[in-house]
């Protein structure tokens, strides 16, 4: 065949592969909202910088008729890019073919671009859009599976996994993004679950939609099995160009930097956050806004366990994380969820060098029968180890109240915080003024005349001894009691004299860790 003739033998063939299912089934797709595999990719990488691999592999399976049928790029489209200049390995599963079903070829095309980002040390971006096991190839679905499942681990902790679920993601597929770093969900699109409405009607006798069992607003809420929830693919695809912003492409790099911006101090006044009352919430993201950069943050599981608050900005322009409870929900206390949604986020930020400051307001571990059956020892057992673990930059901010076991939990120098800095309000104490009082002047307060009276004054004689930051400040627990106003100054220098810091650990292969 001539070259001109091969020239365009090529240009059939891709244009057929790239017809993946078919107009009749992309239009299906475009009635719910959804765009198609490579609209996404486009959509999500730079202009002009996608280059697509395996657009003509193909399936061998032959049973219950599949010798017979031709899955363009068996269901699933992969390659490299760009965002933000930088490169990324990126893959989205076609539903328009054969459901996005998983078989053995589409399995290897993932695989493999996984063990390219692996090579190259860049971020792997998976976009889920699929009825799960392709049911007609049976185990070599499951295989197929399986070494995605090795392939996340291993890239755990090395390069930043992003799955974006961007329509059914049912049975075991599910497992593949829960061994990532970040889950994205949309409104309306997403669906995960291990056993559909149908399975759980037949075994259980239960009714329940697909949408109340595992959609969108199920896991950024409930179950806290997303990070980020956009109502449509638009915002989810800025919401993950924003994320890629804040964190390194691998581990044995620094998030990229930015030019410095002061916050916006006008907007978030930092002296007049705290209430006067200091039973009184505030939104501690407010404090965020006013210390960082451009009052630029990106909250990670925004509507899980939103008594902490844990997500991303920049100090002098480089990346920081922040750990702070939120005083605006259940007073900011951990619990088994906080506790988990903490725990991980530190790991996160620790294996991919991002500094990690804390702000500290709560009165403590929740109790309760609840908790405490539903693991609570166990599940806030994670923020210690996470915070005993991390080697990065630490720096806490006592806000208000530490208490008890928060107070130790919330990276005290205990657990080796580098710097600990206390606002003038904070109250640094075993327990709460009320709770100390009853329990050391229970006597003088029982038999007193008045009792009331006299709880008022022992609890007004306690929080004048302790509830305070300057014992703590005495035994050098705190380094420096500092102005609310000095607080983003405090933390740049202290992010400054940080940047070498070397921890050595002990040899080991690795911990067990309580999850
Ligand atoms: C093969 C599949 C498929 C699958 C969908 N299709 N899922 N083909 N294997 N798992 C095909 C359909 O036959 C259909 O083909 C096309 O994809 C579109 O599917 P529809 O059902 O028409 O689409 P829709 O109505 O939108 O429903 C989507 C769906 C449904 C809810 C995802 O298809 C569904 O329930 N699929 C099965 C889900 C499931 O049970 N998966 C678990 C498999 S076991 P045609 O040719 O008609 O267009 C598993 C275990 C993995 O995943 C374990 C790993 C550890």
């Amino acid at each position: 065949m001539p070259s001109l003739q091969k020239s365009s033998d090529l240009r059939r063939r891709m244009k057929d592969a790239l017809k993946g299912g078919g107009t009749k089934a992309i239009e299906k797709q475009k009635a719910i909202g959804k765009l198609t595999a490579r609209e996404r990719i486009i959509a999500i990488l730079d202009p002009n910088s996608f280059h697509e691999y395996d657009l003509f592999v193909e399936h061998a399976a032959k049973d219950f008729g599949m010798d017979k049928k031709s899955l363009p790029g068996d269901g699933v489209v992969t390659g490299t890019g760009s965002i933000r200049t930088k490169p990324v390995c990126i893959y989205a599963q076609d539903f328009t073919v054969a459901g996005g079903s998983l078989g053995w070829a589409h399995a290897k095309k993932i695989t493999k671009i996984m063990d390219h980002a692996m090579k190259l040390k860049v971020p792997i971006i998976g976009i889920n859009d699929s009825g799960g096991a392709r049911i007609q190839e049976g185990v070599n679905s499951l295989a197929g599976y399986g070494e995605i499942f090795y392939r996340n681990t291993r890239a755990s902790g090395v390069v930043p996994q992003l799955s974006v679920i961007l329509g059914p993601c049912a049975g075991g597929a599910v497992y593949s993004p829960a061994l990532t770093d970040f889950v994205f969900v949309v409104e309306n699109i997403s669906k995960m679950f291990i056993t559909g409405p149908e399975v759980i009607k037949t075994v259980l006798g239960e009714e329940i939609s697909m949408e109340e069992l595992g959609g969108a607003r199920v896991h950024a809420e409930i179950t806290g099995n997303a990070h980020f929830y956009a109502m449509s693919e638009e915002e989810c695809f800025g919401q993950i160009k924003q994320l890629i912003s804040f964190i390194p492409w691998n581990n044995t790099k620094k998030a990229m930097s930015f030019p410095k911006k002061n916050p916006k101090t006008r907007r978030y006044p930092i002296e007049e956050i705290l209430p006067t009352d200091p039973k009184e919430p505030y939104d501690v993201r407010d404090v965020i806004k006013a210390i960082v950069d451009d009052s630029e943050f990106l909250e990670v599981q925004e509507l899980f366990a939103a008594n902490i608050v844990v997500g991303y900005a920049r100090l002098q322009g480089e990346t920081v994380a922040f750990v702070a409870n939120q005083p605006l929900v259940l007073a900011g206390v951990l619990d088994v969820d906080s506790s988990d949604k903490a725990g991980r986020f530190i790991r996160y930020c620790d294996a991919f060098n991002i500094p990690i400051i804390t702000l500290v307001d709560l009165p403590g571990y929740l109790p309760g029968v609840d908790q405490e059956h539903a693991g609570v020892i166990r599940h806030g057992a994670k923020v210690l180890y996470a915070y005993s673990e991390a080697t990065v930059p630490k720096i806490t901010v006592i806000l208000r109240k530490a208490y008890g076991g928060g107070y130790i939990a919330m990276c005290s120098h205990h657990l080796r915080a580098d710097f600990v800095f206390a606002w003038p309000t904070a109250e640094i104490a075993v327990m709460g003024p009320e709770g100390a009082a009853n329990i050391i002047f229970r006597k003088e307060i029982m038999e007193a005349e008045n009792p009331d009276e006299m709880r008022k004054q022992k609890v007004a004689e306690y929080k004048e001894k302790f509830a305070n930051p300057y014992v703590a400040a005495t035994y050098g627990y705190v380094d420096a009691v500092i102005e609310p106003l000095e607080t983003r100054s405090k933390l740049i220098h202290a992010l400054e004299i940080s940047t070498h810091k070397d921890e050595v650990t002990p040899k080991r292969k690795h911990g067990v860790p309580p999850f």
